[in-house]
């Protein structure tokens, strides 16, 4: 990455040279000199530590620690307006510059300046078509039925199964099939494959230099640097060998691989060049599974606390899919409820949960905070998705009713966003509902999901977030191979926690 000489990214911005009035905006009380704003909270939960600053706080607020000063803006009306493309843009703020020497400029972390970004965006974007989408269907169906071998073994052993650590499994091998051709046996490990833990290794250092003083960096983060330096060449190197085979086997079948090597800009003739094709191949491992992981699990979290929610999907699965062995492409999309389900976690649980706007000129934000031209604030999605202006005074109760089409109609736009904003906004959006529709369609068909009852909900943050040690126990479902009768599990709805929640009205 290019750093300044302060450690911090070149180019960064704290808000005081971005937001001339900036004293006006409400922070936490007890600022520590050097430390900043630093109390009461943990370097292990930075995200839920300031959605309880948010609460306090209101819409719009900042905090500082070690040094850097930044703004945060969560209120419904605040978060519509940095959705404006006109006169703002993608922020490449302080958690996304970290994972440069990673990405470099592959797509989700290019600046919005450098070339290869458009370039990249127009040679890719075809590969996430609803043509390309009907492609990958059989392949995901594939992959998901690895899963479900491996929880029908779990099943016949009487034994519960690690929801995030099986989710993360397939949706790297959903991910790694659809998109270059590759298979990393994940199902077949008893332990993660080892790009997997390089990966998580390379996102956790990367948060961690976010709440790390950067002029101490070099200090404190001395061997996990070392460390990180590691998995960055083993995530290279296994990069590096994929493109190679491929190289050697000629074109597959058709997958964004083939894009990337293959296919030259529609209207400039120009290709992607061999090392940001490494970094294309990094960015869509990386992004294409850990969130849409995160996603499933909260998912399968509240449908096993919600007997009535699970009855209500798996009646819809039942209906849609009848007596199908497998699900068509089209059949997918017909599962609206499912989907609200998955609307609704990612609402509560937004597993991307910030995303930076800056001003392209100076502009007043919402029409009350001035900003300069480059001046950026973090839009934290978990708690636009509470906001009680937008989603009323039960925002933090699990309720998928809440994305019926006419409920969607009634609320302002611009106030649900998982998927960030505008043009640089998720290219993976579809697919990754897609496969997440697909996948807990046929877990439902499947199972009953049993919950531990002493289950509480705890939500780990490594940039994504996931709920930590949620394990469930799957039964399959009573009467006939896999529809059974649309008959909610007796499972007792388990009293809400409050004593984990980040928030007081963000329940379990
Ligand atoms: C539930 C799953 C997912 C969530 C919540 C999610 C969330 C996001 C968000 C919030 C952004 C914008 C970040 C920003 O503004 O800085 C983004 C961008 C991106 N996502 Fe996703 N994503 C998901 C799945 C996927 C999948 C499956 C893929 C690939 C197959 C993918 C690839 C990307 C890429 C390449 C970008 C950068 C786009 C650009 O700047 O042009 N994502 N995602």
């Amino acid at each position: 990455m290019a750093e300044s000489r302060n450690g911090l990214p070149k180019g960064f911005r704290s808000a005081e040279t971005g937001w001339p009035e900036l004293r006006r905006i409400p922070r936490p009380p007890g600022r520590l000199p050097l430390l900043g704003d630093v109390l009461g909270s943990s370097p292990r939960t930075p995200l839920q530590d300031t959605m309880r600053q948010a609460e306090r706080l209101g819409p719009v607020f900042r905090r500082r620690a070690f040094g850097k000063e930044f703004v945060f803006v969560w209120g419904g009306a605040f978060a519509a307006d940095l959705a404006d493309e006109e006169r703002f843009a993608k922020h490449v703020g302080l958690g996304i510059a970290n994972l440069r020497p990673v990405a470099g400029d592959g797509l989700f972390t290019a600046y919005n300046h450098e070339p290869n970004w458009q370039l990249a965006h127009d040679v890719l974007a075809p590969g996430f078509s609803r043509e390309a989408m009907a492609g990958y269907h059989p392949m995901m169906l594939d992959v998901a039925e690895r899963l479900i071998a491996h929880w029908d073994r779990a099943e016949a052993a009487g034994r519960t199964v690690d929801v995030p650590g099986d989710m993360t499994k397939l949706t790297l091998e959903t991910i790694a099939r659809t998109g270059f051709g590759h298979d990393f046996g994940s199902f077949e490990r008893a332990r993660p494959h080892p790009f997997v833990t390089a990966m998580v290794g390379t996102l956790t250092f990367a948060q961690r230099r976010n709440t790390v003083p950067a002029a101490l960096t070099p200090w404190l983060l001395r061997r996990a640097n070392r460390r990180n330096t590691a998995d960055i060449a083993y995530l290279d190197r296994t990069v590096d060998d994929l493109v190679s085979a491929r190289r050697r086997s000629g074109p597959g079948e058709g997958d964004l691989l083939d894009r990337m090597l293959e296919t030259a800009h529609p209207v400039t003739g120009e290709r992607l060049s061999a090392e940001n094709v490494r970094r294309q191949v990094i960015t869509f491992l990386v992004a294409g599974h850990e969130t849409t992981s995160g996603a499933l699990s909260f998912a399968l979290h509240y449908l096993s606390r919600h007997p009535e929610a699970a009855a209500r999907a798996r009646a819809e699965v039942d209906r849609v899919w009848g007596d199908a062995a497998t699900p068509g492409y089209e059949q997918v999309a017909r599962l609206r409820y499912v989907r609200r389900v998955l609307d609704e976690s990612l609402r509560l649980w937004p597993t991307a949960p910030a995303f930076a706007r800056e001003a392209r000129a100076d502009t007043v934000l919402g029409g009350v905070h001035p900003m300069r031209r480059g001046a950026w604030a973090l839009v934290l999605t978990p708690m636009l998705h509470r906001d009680p202006e937008v989603w009323g005074p039960d925002a933090g109760r699990f309720d998928p009713d809440r994305f019926e089409a006419a409920a969607v109609r009634s609320r302002a736009p611009h106030t649900f966003k998982p998927f960030g904003t505008g043009a640089r906004a998720c290219i993976g959006r579809q697919f990754a509902l897609h496969e997440a529709t697909l996948v807990l369609g046929l877990l439902l068909r499947r199972y009953d999901l049993r919950p531990d009852p002493r289950y509480r909900l705890r939500v780990t943050e490594r940039l994504t977030l996931m709920p930590e040690g949620l394990r469930l126990l799957p039964e399959r479902r009573r009467t006939g191979a896999d529809r059974g009768p649309a008959v909610p599990a007796p499972a007792r709805e388990p009293e809400v926690s409050e004593a984990r929640c980040p928030v007081r009205r963000a329940a379990d």
